[in-house]
C-alpha cells in the first residue's frame, strides 16, 4: 500500500449508538465546548472529508471558524480551512451547497466513473472532480490526497463513510463524542454499518483518551501503530 495521510474519523454519538435522529431535524449531539474541540482538529488538518449523503441531509460547510485558528494556519502556509473532500457514485450534488460556495481552499469531489462527466459538468469552476474509477474505495482517496500533499485527514462522517474506512483498514484514530442522549429509533443512521472489522472480541482497540467536555465524553481510540499510546 502507499503513502496515506494520519486520518482521524471523527463523530458524535448519542448513547445508543447513532449519529443523527431519523427525522428531518437535525440532531445536534455535541455541545458548544466540543465543537470548540473540532474546531481544533479540523484547524490540524490539511483536509476534511464527509460522504455525499451529509454534503445533502446537513449542508455544513466544513470551515475553521475560529478566526485566531484560521491566522495560525495562514502563519504557517496554509489555506485559512483545509480542503473540503467528498465522495459520491450518483454525482446528485447541490452547486449551491455551503460545501461548494464557502470558503477559500480547494474543494475535492471523488466520484464513481459513470457519474464523473457530468458531475464535472455539474460543479464546473466550484471543485475539482476527480474519476475515481468503477468502484472508489477510501483506500484509493487516501493514497490520492496523500499524492496532493494531504498528511492529516479528517473524516467527520456519515456513517457509510465511518465503515469504509473502517473496514478497509485505513484510519489512525477513532475521536468518539458520546452525548448523553438516546435517539430509540432504529430507522435512524448508525455510526457504522455492517462490515468486517478488525477490532473484535479477540482483537480490542487500544484506549488513547477518555475526557469529558461538559457533559459529553470524548473517547480516543488507536486505530494504527501511527496512532499515540496517551493523550
Ligand atoms: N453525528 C455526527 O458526527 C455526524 C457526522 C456526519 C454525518 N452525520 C449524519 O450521518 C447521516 C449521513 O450518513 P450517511 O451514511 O447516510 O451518508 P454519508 O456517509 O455522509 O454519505 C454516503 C454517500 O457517500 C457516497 N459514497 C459513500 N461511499 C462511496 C463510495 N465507495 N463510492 C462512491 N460514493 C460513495 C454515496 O453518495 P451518493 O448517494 O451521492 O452516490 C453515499 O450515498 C446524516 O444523518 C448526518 O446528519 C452525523
Amino acid at each position: 500500500m502507499g503513502d496515506r495521510p494520519y486520518t482521524v474519523l471523527s463523530c458524535g454519538v448519542s448513547l445508543d449508538g447513532y449519529l443523527d435522529s431519523a427525522t428531518g431535524q437535525r440532531l445536534l449531539l455535541s455541545n458548544d465546548a466540543d465543537f470548540d474541540r473540532v474546531d481544533e482538529v479540523r484547524a490540524a488538518s490539511d483536509a476534511i472529508m464527509v460522504g455525499a449523503g451529509t454534503v445533502r441531509r446537513d449542508d455544513p460547510a466544513l470551515l475553521v471558524r475560529s478566526a485566531e485558528r484560521q491566522r495560525r494556519r495562514v502563519e504557517r502556509g496554509a489555506t485559512a480551512t483545509p480542503v473540503k473532500v467528498t465522495v459520491t457514485a450518483k454525482g446528485d450534488l447541490d452547486p449551491a451547497a455551503h460545501f461548494f460556495t464557502t470558503g477559500h481552499c480547494e474543494k475535492l469531489v471523488y466520484c464513481a466513473a459513470p457519474t464523473a462527466d457530468q458531475t464535472l459538468e455539474a460543479l464546473s469552476g466550484l471543485a475539482t472532480v476527480i474519476d475515481g474509477g468503477p468502484e472508489v474505495t477510501m483506500h484509493a482517496i487516501s493514497e490520492d490526497l496523500h499524492r496532493r500533499g494531504v498528511r492529516r485527514l479528517m473524516v467527520e462522517g456519515g456513517g457509510t463513510i465511518h465503515t469504509q474506512f473502517l473496514t478497509e483498514g485505513v484510519a489512525d484514530e477513532l475521536q468518539m463524542a458520546v452525548a448523553p442522549l438516546f435517539v430509540g429509533d432504529s430507522r435512524a443512521p448508525r455510526f457504522v454499518g455492517d462490515g468486517e472489522f478488525r477490532w473484535c472480541a479477540e482483537h480490542r482497540a487500544a484506549l488513547i483518551e477518555v475526557r469529558p467536555i461538559g457533559d459529553v465524553v470524548l473517547l480516543r481510540y488507536a486505530l494504527s501503530e501511527r496512532a499515540p499510546e496517551s493523550a
